[in-house]
């Protein structure tokens, strides 16, 4: 589909200077909604007016009171008068650029993307709808166009191109990342904000892919705000505006020093690397003492992944204790305590890999190498290639729904 913002681009363009009073916003962009299913819903409504908008939401958080920012506060128009003497310059196209670019352009608001010319990510940008010379450009020319310079580079590569990139950051633009990595790890990554602009956090709770598919069925994803200079006094708020415009639809407060330790540690834990590792553990023991593959694989990963795991993300652990047997919920109970105690240790040796720096600089040290992409790509083909994922395939190629 093609976007409004890209529509309205090249008006946009030639306005990038901050023209208070005047919307670059087309009259179109605001009847354009957060996501294309939702936006029948709100095209339904009264005309919205700002004073109608709702408070924030405190919640009790298991007797701990905390904000939380809302989409429903934000109404579209409210958000393209806001944003109406921005742009918005999203530099990288990865997982991030991809899915912020494509819903804050949904949502009407001026969006230009910034990424090395000809290389994989100017390619996806084209096949995105991005223009060239309208609404894709080389780095430094998005951020000399940009009001609102959106720094989605992986992390290593913020870190790499920040020597060359800093001094295009002017007073009066609004620096932004999705990740506290390059701010907090100063002393690694070299990235030090001028002092003269506002530097904020919009961290989505999901991969750039979610961003997307989310917004575009009419939901939002859970994102992080966080704030680390306030010159001009509308960080924050500019902030949740931002958190909203990019697709998300509740957003937590927090630090940047909180979000990257937290991120860091989650996803080297139980997201990422300790879900493979507790996978792999437990299907080696199966196969060791005579159960077949698909055995192994079922009792493993397919009965975690297609009914269990979805029924804690329905209604918590205790849920789906209940909806087991009395049997399993017997060993269950028993074994938890074991594996905690066992765990723990592993989790308060991670928890200070990633406070002490020491994972922010293998994954620089990684992620900085030119061949980085082709390097995890051979990591990742071992994985594939491991028996448990072989098994997996042909038990996944047997659902209805299968597709390769
Ligand atoms: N992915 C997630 O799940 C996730 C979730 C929340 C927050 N974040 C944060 O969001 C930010 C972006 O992450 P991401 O996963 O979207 O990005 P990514 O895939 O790690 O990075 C991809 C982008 O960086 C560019 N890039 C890499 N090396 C470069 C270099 N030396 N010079 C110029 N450009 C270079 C790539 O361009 P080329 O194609 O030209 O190489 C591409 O556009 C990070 O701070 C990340 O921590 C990510």
């Amino acid at each position: 589909m093609a976007s409004l913002a890209a529509r309205t681009s090249s008006k946009a363009l030639k306005n990038v200077s901050r023209t208070v009073g005047r919307s670059t916003v087309s009259p179109l962009a605001a009847s354009r909604s957060y996501s294309l299913l939702a936006r029948s819903t709100v095209a339904a409504k009264p005309k919205t007016t700002f004073e109608n908008v709702r408070g924030v939401k405190t919640l009790d958080f298991a007797g701990s009171k905390e904000v939380v920012y809302e989409r429903a506060d934000w109404p579209l128009p409210k958000l393209h008068e806001y944003f109406k003497n921005d742009t918005l310059a999203l530099i990288g196209y990865g997982s991030q650029g991809h899915g912020q670019g494509l819903n804050a352009r949904d949502n009407g608001l001026n969006v230009i993307v910034g990424v090395r010319k000809d290389g994989a990510s100017w390619k996806e940008a084209l096949e995105d709808g991005w223009v060239p010379g309208k609404t894709l450009f080389p780095i430094e020319e998005a951020i000399d166009r940009g009001t609102i310079i959106m720094n989605l580079l992986s992390d290593a590569a913020q870190s790499s191109t920040w020597p060359q990139l800093a001094p295009l950051i002017t007073k009066g633009k609004t620096l932004y990342f999705s990740h506290g990595f390059s701010v907090v790890y100063k002393e690694d990554t070299h990235v030090v904000p001028p002092t003269d602009v506002d530097v904020i956090l919009v961290a989505p709770k999901g991969s750039g892919r979610t961003v997307r598919t989310l917004f575009k069925e009419g939901r939002g994803i859970n994102s992080s705000i966080a704030v680390f200079q306030d010159v001009t006094g509308k960080a924050k708020e500019k902030a949740i505006a931002l958190g909203i415009a990019v697709g998300s639809g509740y957003l937590y407060e927090t630090t940047f020093e909180k979000e990257v330790y937290s991120d860091l540690y989650g996803e080297r834990g139980v997201l990422m690397g300790g879900i493979q590792g507790m996978f792999l553990a437990q299907y080696k023991v199966l196969r060791a003492n005579g159960h077949s593959p698909s055995e192994a694989f079922n009792e493993t990963v397919e009965e975690a992944t297609q009914s269990l795991f979805p029924l804690i993300g329905q209604h918590g652990m205790d849920y789906m204790y209940a909806a087991c047997s009395t049997t399993a919920r017997r060993g269950a109970l028993d074994w938890a305590p074991i594996f905690e105690a066992a765990n723990r240790p592993v989790f308060e040796k991670l928890y200070e890999s990633v406070k002490n720096g020491t994972e922010t600089r293998k994954s620089l040290e990684f992620n900085g190498r030119s061949t980085y992409r082709e390097d995890l790509a051979r990591e990742l083909k071992e994985i594939d290639e491991q028996e448990i994922w072989r098994a997996g395939k042909t038990v996944r190629s047997l659902r209805p729904d299968y597709k390769q």
